[in-house]
C-alpha cells in the first residue's frame, strides 16, 4: 500500500553494508553461481533498490576476480538487472582485523553487553578504520549529487564521517541493526568517542527500539557534554552536525512468509527434517532457528528442555525439539567453542532420554531454503527464541506469520528487541532455565482459545512492522529535521 511516507523515499539511492545482496561464487567446474542473501536486511532493501535503482556498496566476499573486474561493479539481480552492486575487495588482513577483529570481537560483544568477550587488539582498530575509509572512497566514487547514502550496521560506524568530510551537503543515514548498550557498558570501548563522532555525521540514525535510541543519546550526552540534545525529538546538535536519532523497528515481508507457509508440504518437511526419529503427525514439535552465536542462549534452552523431559516422562516419545543452527564467524575461537558446547549439550540430552525410534532433540545445520523453513515453522507448535540480547530477532516475526493454521505459540526472551514490539508471546528471562522449561510446558498446554488469541495478537504486531514501510520511515525521519 502507498502511504504519505512513501514520498520520502528518493528516486535513487546508495546503500552501504558489509554483506552483499548477491554473491558470485565459482563452483568446481569454474561456472559462476549467483546466490542471493537470505537475511532481514536484504529482504527489506533489495525490493526498494529494485524499484528505485542506485548502487549498493558491499564487501565482495565471493569470487575474488568478480570483486575487482569492471571496478567491482555488476548489475543485479542477474535475472533482471535493476541496480548496481559495487564491491569493495578486502585483503585477508583487512578481513581479519575489521570483520573477525573489531566488528565481531569488539563491537558485537560490546553492543550485546557481553564485555567479557571483548578483545581489542590494536590492529583491529587500525583495520576497522582503514576498511571504513575504503568503503567511504567507494561510496564517493559511485554517489551522484543529491543521492542519499544509507549505511547499515556496526561494521560501518566511521564511514559516515569520512563521507561527510568529502560531501558536506549529502544526506547520510545509518541503521544500527544490533542493540545499543547502556552508557556504563559503552564506556568499556576504548574508541567510544570516535565511534560516536563517526555516527553523528549522519542526518538520521535508526535503531530497532526506543530504548536503544535513548541509550545512544545518553552515550552522546556523556561523551560530548557541549552538544545540544533534545530527547523528545531525538535530535542532537553538535558542531555543524544535526542528527535525528529514531526508533524504526525492522520487520519482515509478512505476505511472502505467509505465502511460502501456505504452499509448503508440511508432512514431507516433517519427515525430511525429523529423519530417523518418529515423524508421524502425533509428534508435537518445538523449534529453534539461529546462527550459532553466543548471544542466542541455545545451551540454556537445551538444559531447560532436559528438565522438562525429566519431570514430564509423558512427553518423552511425544514431543520433539528441532534446533536449526547455522555455523557462523568461525574464524573466532569463541564461536567455535560455542558450537562445540551446543553439540555437547544436545548429545547429553539425547543420550539421556532418546530411544530407538525417538530422538528428543533433532539438530540440523542443513541449509534450508525459505520454503522449507516456512513449512517447518508451520509444522511447529512452539517456537523458542531465547537470546541473551538481540537487536530485534526476525525469527520471532517469521514464526507467527507462518502459523497460517491459527495455532502456534512463541516463547520469547524479554531481552530481544522483538519483545518490546510484539504482544502475545510467553516471555521469559533467557538466563532462567526453570522459567524457560515452564514456558515451553505452558505453551504445550495452552487451550485452543488462548493459543489463537495470543497468536492473533502476535500476528497483528508482526503485520504492523511489515518491512515494506521501514525504508520510508527512515527517510521521513530525515525530512522532519
Ligand atoms: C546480524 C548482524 C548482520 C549480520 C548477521 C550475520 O544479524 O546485524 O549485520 O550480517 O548478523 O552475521 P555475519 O557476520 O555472517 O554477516
Amino acid at each position: 500500500s502507498v502511504t504519505a511516507q512513501d514520498g520520502a523515499v528518493p528516486d535513487s539511492l546508495v546503500i552501504v553494508s558489509n554483506r552483499e545482496p548477491y554473491s558470485h561464487e565459482r563452483d568446481d567446474d569454474g561456472e559462476i553461481r549467483v546466490q542471493s542473501a537470505a537475511g532481514g536486511l536484504t529482504s527489506a532493501l533489495d525490493p526498494v533498490m529494485q524499484s528505485r535503482g542506485g548502487t549498493w556498496v558491499a564487501w565482495g566476499s565471493g569470487d575474488a576476480d568478480m570483486a575487482v573486474a569492471d571496478e567491482g561493479i555488476v548489475e543485479v539481480p542477474p535475472s533482471d538487472p535493476a541496480y548496481d552492486l559495487k564491491r569493495v575487495p578486502l585483503s585477508d588482513a583487512a578481513v581479519q582485523g575489521y570483520y573477525y577483529g573489531y566488528a565481531n570481537q569488539v563491537l558485537w560483544p560490546l553492543c550485546h553487553e557481553d564485555t567479557g568477550r571483548m578483545w581489542a587488539e590494536p590492529a583491529y582498530w587500525e583495520q576497522y578504520r582503514a576498511v571504513n575509509e575504503q568503503f567511504a572512497e567507494a561510496v564517493n566514487a559511485v554517489t551522484d549529487a543529491g543521492q542519499p547514502v544509507w549505511f547499515q550496521d556496526y561494521h560501518l560506524a566511521l564511514a559516515p564521517r569520512l563521507v561527510r568530510e568529502r560531501r558536506r551537503d549529502a544526506t547520510l543515514l545509518q541503521f544500527w541493526h544490533i542493540p545499543w548498550p547502556a552508557p556504563s557498558v559503552f564506556r568499556h570501548c576504548p574508541h567510544s568517542d570516535a565511534l560516536l563522532d563517526g555516527l553523528l555525521a549522519c542526518d538520521v540514525i535508526g535503531f530497532h527500539t526506543a530504548a536503544y535510541a535513548e541509550q545512544f543519546l545518553h552515550c552522546v550526552e556523556s561523551a560530548f557534554p557541549a552538544s545540544t540534545i533534545d530527547t523528545d525529538s531525538g535530535t542532537v546538535i553538535r558542531g555543524g552536525d544535526r542528527t535525528r536519532v529514531v526508533a524504526n523497528p525492522l520487520g519482515i515481508d509478512v505476505g511472502g512468509v505467509r505465502d511460502r507457509a501456505r504452499a509448503a508440504d508440511v508432512a514431507s518437511i516433517r519427515e525430511t527434517v525429523l529423519g530417523g526419529s518418529r515423524s508421524d503427525a502425533s509428534i508435537r514439535l518445538a523449534l529453534g532457528v539461529e546462527r550459532l552465536d553466543y548471544s542466542k542462549g541455545i545451551p540454556e534452552r537445551i538444559e531447560a528442555l532436559g528438565h522438562l523431559w525429566d519431570r514430564r516422562p509423558d512427553l518423552r516419545g511425544e514431543f520433539t525439539y528441532v534446533q536449526k543452527a547455522s555455523r557462523t564467524r568461525e574464524g573466532i575461537a569463541a564461536y567455535r567453542r560455542y558450537r562445540a558446547d551446543v553439540l555437547d549439550a544436545v548429545e547429553r540430552v539425547n543420550d539421556r532420554f532418546g530411544t530407538d525410534d525417538w530422538q528428543p532433540i533433532v539438530y540440523t545445520e542443513a541449509n534450508l531454503d525459505n520454503e522449507t523453513l516456512a513449512g517447518l515453522y508451520r509444522a511447529a507448535e512452539v517456537a523458542v527464541v531465547t537470546p541473551h540480547r538481540d537487536g530485534m530477532n526476525l525469527v520471532a516475526h517469521e514464526y507467527p506469520a507462518a502459523c497460517v493454521d491459527g495455532d502456534g505459540s512463541l516463547v520469547l526472551s524479554e531481552l530481544a528487541g522483538a519483545a518490546t514490539h510484539l504482544d502475545g508471546a510467553l516471555t521469559v528471562s533467557p538466563h532462567d532455565i526453570n522459567a524457560i522449561a515452564d514456558a515451553i510446558e505452558r505453551a504445550l498446554e495452552l487451550d485452543e482459545a488462548e493459543t489463537r488469541d495470543r497468536l492473533s495478537r502476535l500476528q497483528h504486531g508482526v503485520e504492523a512492522l511489515d518491512s515494506s514501510q521501514w525504508v520510508a520511515r527512515q527517510f521521513s525521519a530525515g525530512q522532519s529535521l
